[in-house]
Order: structure tokens, then C-alpha cells, then sequence
């Protein structure tokens, strides 16, 4: 039976996935390379860093490791610029809900996300003290797909890997809940999360009695 959930943040809470493209693609265009939304798939859920070696590949540019610091800099600042006015009202339909459910129903929860602003989106959003653990990019060391986000979220809150589901909107975050020995429900089309075990288009679909039948 399923005891945890752990939950991706970007674009499976709030829709700041999109805030994270477009200072993406700001950057991107000062090097005079195109990015589209095909190509963001590959950018959601991994680190900062891990972003610009993808694009800088992308653009067949060569940059040292100052110069895509600098990158990481600025990108981080346009995308600080626009989540300065999030506030509880950007949740996705459905999570504050959800979240209240589990807690209600004493589910365990843990927030698994490669972001170094998770902590403040949380607290922007208010939805902090949901979370029995914080895991984020200031803590992990190998980004998604590698499963060591959740398998620190998991054992942060004492649950085994196979009682645990995991809420994901990114390719490498399902592929990261997948190797982890987690089930994985989808945020998003079943075509591009191909691992998930199945998907939902938001938080507002979920209900208990579907994390009741999930067999462990
Ligand atoms: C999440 C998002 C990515 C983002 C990464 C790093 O995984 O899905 O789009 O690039 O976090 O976020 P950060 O806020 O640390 O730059
Ligand atoms: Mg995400």
C-alpha cells in the first residue's frame, strides 16, 4: 500500500515551468541559438547546470566553466524577476486540496525537486509546512534521472521506495522516480511520460481511492 507521496514542484504544483522556459530561451537568443518547446522537454527537471550544458550543445557552442556560470547567473535572475509576484493563487487547481487531503489522511510527504528556489517558491506559495522534507538542488548532487532526489526524499521520511508514488511533469523526473522503485504518476501527456504508470493532466484529477489501488 502506498504510505508517501513525493512530489516534483515546477509544473506539477505550480506552472513556473514556463517562467523557467522563457528565461531560457532569453538566454539562449543572446547566443543567437533557437530553442522551442520540443526541445524544453529535455530542460525540465534537470539542474541549472545540467540546462545550459544542453543548450550550449544544442547551439554547438563552446563556453568555459566563468563564462556558463555567468550564463546560469543570469538566466536564475530573469527567472527570480518572474516569480517575484507569485503568490498562494499560482497553485495549480487541485493541490492545496490534495495536499490537505493527505495530510488529513496522514500520508507522508516529501517534495523531490532539482530547483535551487524550491524553498522559496514554497514559501511564496505557502505551502511549506505540507512537506515533511525538502529535497532540492541545493542538496543533490546527480540530477534526474539519477533517482537520488527521491530516494533522499523517501528515506528523509522514512518510507521504502516501493510504498512511495511520485508526481512528475518531466521526462527525466519520471525516468528518476522509475529507477528509484517508485511508482510514478504523470503531470501531463502519456505520449511524451512514456514511463509514468499512468497520467493525469493535473492534481484536480486525483483522488485516494487511486493511490489505494496502486498494488505494492
Ligand atoms: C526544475 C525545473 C527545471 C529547472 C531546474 C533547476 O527541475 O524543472 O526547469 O531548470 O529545476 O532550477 P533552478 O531554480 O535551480 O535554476
Ligand atoms: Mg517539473
Amino acid at each position: 500500500m502506498i504510505k508517501a507521496c513525493i512530489f516534483d514542484m515546477d509544473g506539477v504544483l505550480v506552472s513556473t515551468e514556463k517562467y523557467h522556459f522563457e528565461a531560457w530561451q532569453r538566454l539562449a537568443a543572446t547566443l543567437d541559438i533557437v530553442i522551442d518547446e520540443k526541445f524544453n522537454e529535455n530542460l525540465k527537471g534537470v539542474s541549472r547546470a545540467v540546462c545550459i550544458d544542453l543548450i550550449l550543445k544544442h547551439g554547438g557552442i563552446h563556453k568555459t566553466e566563468e563564462e556558463k556560470q555567468q550564463l546560469a547567473a543570469q538566466k536564475n535572475e530573469w527567472f527570480l524577476e518572474s516569480i517575484s509576484h507569485i503568490s498562494p493563487q499560482d497553485l495549480f487547481s487541485g493541490v492545496y486540496e490534495f495536499l490537505t487531503l493527505l495530510q488529513e489522511k496522514g500520508y507522508k510527504t516529501a517534495l523531490g525537486s532539482a530547483s535551487k528556489n524550491a524553498p522559496l517558491l514554497l514559501e511564496k506559495l505557502q505551502i511549506t509546512q505540507f512537506f515533511e522534507a525538502v529535497i532540492d538542488g541545493n542538496i543533490i548532487e546527480k540530477a534526474k534521472p539519477n533517482p537520488e532526489v527521491f530516494l533522499r526524499g523517501a528515506a528523509a521520511i522514512g518510507v521504502e521506495p516501493q510504498y512511495c508514488v511520485v508526481f512528475e511533469d518531466a521526462i527525466s523526473g519520471v525516468q528518476a522516480a522509475r529507477a528509484a522503485g517508485m511508482y510514478c504518476i504523470g503531470i501531463g501527456s502519456a505520449e511524451i511520460l512514456t514511463q509514468a504508470n499512468f497520467c493525469i493532466s493535473s492534481l484536480s484529477e486525483m483522488k485516494l481511492e487511486m493511490l489505494e489501488k496502486l498494488k505494492t
